[in-house]
């Protein structure tokens, strides 16, 4: 099956200014060569962020009521891989708070053509607003610039995540039956996604937007801040 195309440019979005205002939403690479170190006080505000996809019953990795500490102890080995340059990723900032993020790891050895998508969620407040779109497009932007020619994702069967992923090129790949438990008899699949990223179209520049001086965004090159 071809993959689909995303239709129309993705960047600039309403979103992107480059004198943004207060509640303007701007786009920050994470970890070495972006501009939002991927330290600390990134961990912490990631948690915040994760945490509250997942009390809004966002498809990332955990049901409503998980614990901080159980969401920080998943954040914790992302954080060190975008640190580390093992991954890379993209955040959105807005009033100074992280409100969406997107990680990608690329694959190592003979898989070094690969990568995958550990992470994408914007805050439920800014859901429908095109957010997802613009992690998305950064990712696979610089995915592309880096050379990786597929890329995979894992869904959560039943959420229409799959049509959202579709936009971007990605079709399903296969399944793992059963791998997700709610609880008892409440069991549902994992779909595996996979987009080629030679068949997309999407080759749009990542623009990370301006907003030096807000406090909450640091200086990746600055070095990590422990
Ligand atoms: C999935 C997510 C990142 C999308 O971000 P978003 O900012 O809401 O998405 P956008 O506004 O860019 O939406 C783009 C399109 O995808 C559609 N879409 C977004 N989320 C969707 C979903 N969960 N199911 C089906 N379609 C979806 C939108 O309706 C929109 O289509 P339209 O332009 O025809 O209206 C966001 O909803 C989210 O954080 N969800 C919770 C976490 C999650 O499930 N992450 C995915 C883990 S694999």
């Amino acid at each position: 099956m071809v993959p689909r195309a995303v239709s129309g440019p993705v960047e600039p979005s309403p979103l992107v200014n480059d004198l943004p205002g207060p509640d303007q939403v701007t786009l920050r690479r994470v970890g070495p060569g972006g501009t939002w170190a991927s330290d600390s006080a990134f961990g912490v505000a990631l948690v915040t962020l994760w945490h509250r996809v997942a009390e809004a019953g966002g498809a990332v990795g955990f049901a409503p009521s998980v614990s901080r500490a159980e969401v920080a102890a998943v954040v914790a080995g992302l954080v060190d891989d975008l640190r580390s340059g093992r991954a890379f990723g993209f955040a959105l900032n807005r009033n100074r708070t992280l409100v969406g993020v997107g990680v990608l790891r690329p694959g190592r050895g003979l898989s070094s053509h690969t990568g995958e998508i550990v992470a994408v969620m914007v805050d439920p407040e800014l859901r429908g607003s095109g957010s997802g779109t613009r992690l998305m497009t950064a990712l696979i932007s610089q995915a592309r610039d880096g050379g990786l020619q597929k890329l995979q994702a894992a869904i959560r069967d039943g959420e229409g995540l799959d049509g959202f992923f579709g936009r971007f090129g990605f079709v399903e790949w296969g399944r793992r039956p059963g791998w997700i438990r709610f609880g008892p008899a409440q069991d549902r699949d994992e779909i595996i996604l996979g987009a080629d990223l030679g068949a997309a179209v999407i080759s749009t520049p990542v623009i990370e937007t301006s907003d030096q001086g807000t406090a909450g965004v640091n200086r990746a090159d600055s070095g990590p801040a422990q």
